[in-house]
């Protein structure tokens, strides 16, 4: 038999960073995806645009991690992306989590889908040594949703308004980001957590406009997110330049997206103004790409 399973990537409204301090944050899947292809072969291989391997932490740490905890029989899965890797849209949460459904169907493994969250949340903890639950749970349940680490994990109101991604490009490292905002956290922490307060009233606040759907001032919210990643170290002189570009093109308003550094923004724009901010962004040296949020999560096709 072969399964194929799709897992979509998301985008962070508030509270990247912030939420690895036990704060709040607000992410939403959206329409891309990654697609996992499994069936039962006699040797194990792993192929993705990286390449062809077997259980390689290497090349294809996540893969190979799903595979041996799962402890599951020879397979071949093959892994097709339309997320950008390495750019903040949790490429490897929905790489992750495609697999373990794809597999999870195939060997008729029967998790529900918390399960598939949470395995998914602990292969990502192990490969990259820190990760907070909400790529792999937004990858899993879909929608736009209310990340409170260790308590709950809730649906919003879909976001309905264009979203403009705007890759600078350049390859975004969570694992160091996360540990530099760490380092800062040490050297002054008053500050810092002064700094994760305000991100966490700001995903408070949020929730009543989204429900409301008041995307101006979702957006104003996002532009001072957006500072204060700034402040924690986490931002570029081309993220900043993209944000800039964003909204004068006319964004409801916009910020980085996930560890920062460098990696993806994102905007929230009418329909009207889409086309004008992904020009912009595409003008100032970076990758436009129109999306909307999806409600759907994990989902999963076998074929006999
Ligand atoms: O860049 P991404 O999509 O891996 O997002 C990282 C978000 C952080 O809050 C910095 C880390 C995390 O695990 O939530």
């Amino acid at each position: 038999m072969t399964t194929t399973c799709s897992a979509p990537g998301k985008i962070y409204l508030f509270g990247e960073h912030a939420v690895v301090y036990g704060k709040r944050a607000i992410a939403s899947a959206i329409n891309l995806r990654t697609t996992a292809t499994v069936s039962e072969s006699d040797q194990t291989t792993i192929s993705s645009l990286l390449g062809t391997t077997g259980i390689d932490y290497m090349v294809h740490p996540y893969i190979s991690r799903c595979i041996e905890s799962l402890a599951v029989p020879s397979v071949s899965v093959r892994i097709d992306s339309e997320i950008p890797v390495g750019s903040g849209l949790g490429s490897s949460a929905a790489a992750v989590i495609a697999t373990l459904g794809a597999l999870n169907a195939e060997f008729r493994l029967m998790m529900d889908s918390a399960t598939l969250a949470e395995v998914g949340h602990r292969i990502e903890r192990d490969v990259q040594g820190a990760a907070s639950p909400t790529d792999t749970t937004v990858s899993t349940m879909g929608g736009t949703m209310l990340i409170t680490p260790g308590v709950s994990s809730s649906k919003l109101r879909l976001i309905e308004c264009d979203i403009v991604i705007g890759d600078t490009e350049e390859f975004s490292s969570t694992k160091e980001l996360v540990g530099n905002v760490r380092i800062m956290h040490e050297n002054y922490p008053g500050v810092m957590d002064s700094i994760f307060d305000i991100i966490d009233n700001l995903s408070e606040i949020g929730v009543p406009l989204i429900e409301g759907r008041d995307y101006r001032s979702v957006g104003e919210l996002m532009n001072i997110d957006h500072g204060l990643l700034d402040a924690i170290g986490v931002g570029s002189a081309k993220l900043s330049r993209l944000v800039c570009a964003a909204r004068d093109a006319g964004a409801y308003g916009a910020k980085i997206t996930g560890a920062g550094g460098g990696g993806c923004i994102v905007a929230l724009t009418s329909d009207a103004a889409a086309d004008a901010v992904a020009s912009a962004i595409n003008d100032a040296g970076g990758r436009a790409i129109i999306t909307k949020a999806s409600e759907g999560g994990v989902v999963v096709r076998e074929k006999f």
